[in-house]
């Protein structure tokens, strides 16, 4: 479990790059922070494009950039947005963290009203498509 001092730490990280989100299409401006097992945090931002379903979002921008550095153990993500309600991770997004860690813990926060709702991804997510056969 993540405590409590690593949810509000998390959050702060992922809110210092919430103004880098490139999301002139759609307005929400979502990002993420990753702490690995290690004690890394790795970051990402929502990034639109003109032709709308290039679009990449913060989840997975962050797991990429935890790849990039050569770590592959998430064990927890802050997701947070501007909107009014904290946004959960998209259908993508769950496929893609599971495939590193499927109990990864889920923190979702709004800086608008502050409201931060945690989940593991298992409850979110209980059956990942994977190439194990079990
Ligand atoms: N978005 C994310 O960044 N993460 C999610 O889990 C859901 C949606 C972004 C993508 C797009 O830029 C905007 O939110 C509206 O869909």
């Amino acid at each position: 479990m993540v405590e409590n001092l690593n949810i509000d730490f998390l959050i702060e990280k992922a809110k210092s790059v919430l103004k880098n989100s490139y999301a002139p299409y759609s307005g929400i401006h979502v990002a993420a922070a990753i702490l690995t097992r290690n004690g890394n945090v790795f970051l990402g931002v929502n990034v639109e494009n003109a032709s709308y379903g290039l679009t990449i979002c913060a989840e997975r921008s962050a797991i990429s950039a935890m790849i990039t550095a050569g770590e592959r153990e998430p064990v927890a993500v802050a997701i947070v947005t501007d909107l009014d309600k904290p946004i959960p991770p998209c259908g993508a997004c769950r496929q893609v963290i599971a495939e590193f860690n499927p109990e990864t813990t889920i923190i979702m926060h709004s800086v608008k009203t502050g409201k931060t709702i945690i989940r593991n991804l298992k409850e979110l997510f209980p059956n990942p498509f994977s190439l194990e056969r079990k």
